[in-house]
């Protein structure tokens, strides 16, 4: 996990320290804070095309999460319930997870300590090399908003701003320029199929418009790491298929994804499922790599 000694050149492990030093936050996106020389190491698909791609390409030997003996318990009156009880587990740069397992098994908990909304109450996450565990809620802030994207079950746009100005929202906070911020806020509502709908507000699209505004803006400032909790929750089975599909299509195109889910069909989309139940992790299970999704297969061996 310190990936001391590795001969990394410590390649975005500093410049992530205070979420500051990353020198464009709106810029060409492979470069997580590394150098042209340690860039240059490790091969990326983003240099064959020339153009920047819309997703980041992280080039870092670091994991993109490592989480060990992680808990987190919650205190509730008298009581305590043990949601996430010692989990360990890494993720590395390109994989495509799901995290299953029964209503109230810890999954949402486990999601939001690796998306850095929640902090644990024992054990170490790390993102990209970085203790997120310990970090003030302020650098918490900074960091999720350069390094995390977060997809809801429930979209949580903005109401009263256009599907423009919901995916420019993660920009300004992270303070591109502004016209910056409206082409790539365009170039991300194309990616997701909607450059027709940039001035819809919510109320004026559909459910899975909607969320697929919010994976556009979950993905404005290149983040390392897509997270969802439970993406195709609110939506019927067709629309959720789109969904899938474009997940499958950021992950081909090189984001990470971990994902929480109830949906078969999306656990069976992703490469490697994490099985959880009362808090822990029962099986971690890794697939072949399935470029094409199974079109209405046989549900999967999970049982
Ligand atoms: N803020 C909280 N305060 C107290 N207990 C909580 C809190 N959040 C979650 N819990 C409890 O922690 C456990 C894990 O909850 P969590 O939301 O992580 O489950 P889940 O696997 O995401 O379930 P679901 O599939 O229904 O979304 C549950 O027993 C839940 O009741
Ligand atoms: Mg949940």
């Amino acid at each position: 996990m310190t990936g001391e000694g590795s001969g990394t050149r410590d390649e975005g492990r500093g410049a992530v320290v205070d979420g500051s030093s990353r020198s464009t936050p709106g810029g060409p996106p492979q470069h997580h804070g590394g150098t042209e020389a340690s860039a240059s190491h490790h091969h990326s698909r983003a240099r064959d095309t020339g153009s920047p791609p819309l997703v980041p390409r992280p080039s870092s030997l670091l994991p993109a999460v490592s989480v060990r003996d992680l808990r987190r318990d919650y205190r509730m009156g008298g009581e305590t319930v043990h949601a996430v009880r010692g989990v360990t587990f890494d993720v590395v740069d390109g994989e495509y997870v799901a995290v299953v397992g029964p209503s109230g098994c810890g999954k949402s908990t486990l999601l939001n300590l690796v998306g850095v909304i929640d902090r644990p109450s024992g054990g170490v996450v790390a993102v990209r090399g970085r203790d997120v565990s310990t970090m003030t809620d302020k650098e918490a802030t900074l960091f999720r908003l350069r390094n995390v994207g977060f997809v809801f079950q429930r979209f949580y746009l903005m109401p009263t701003l256009s599907a423009r100005e919901n995916v420019e929202l993660p920009m300004a906070e992270a303070k591109v320029p502004r016209a910056e911020r409206g082409a790539r806020a365009r170039e991300l509502l194309e990616y997701v199929g909607l450059g027709a709908r940039e001035r819809h507000r919510p109320s004026q699209l559909s459910g899975g418009e909607q969320q697929r505004v919010a994976i556009a803006r979950a993905l404005a400032n290149r983040p390392a790491l897509l997270l969802a909790d439970e993406p195709t929750g609110e939506l019927d089975a067709r629309t959720g298929e789109e969904i899938i599909r474009l997940f499958g299509r950021l992950n081909a195109d090189g984001t990470t994804i971990v994902v929480v889910t109830h949906d078969e069909e999306l656990a069976r989309a992703a490469q490697r499922v994490i099985h959880m139940r009362d808090g822990e992790i029962t099986r971690d299970e890794w697939r072949v790599a399935s470029g094409e999704r199974p079109a209405g297969g046989p549900p999967p061996a999970s049982g």
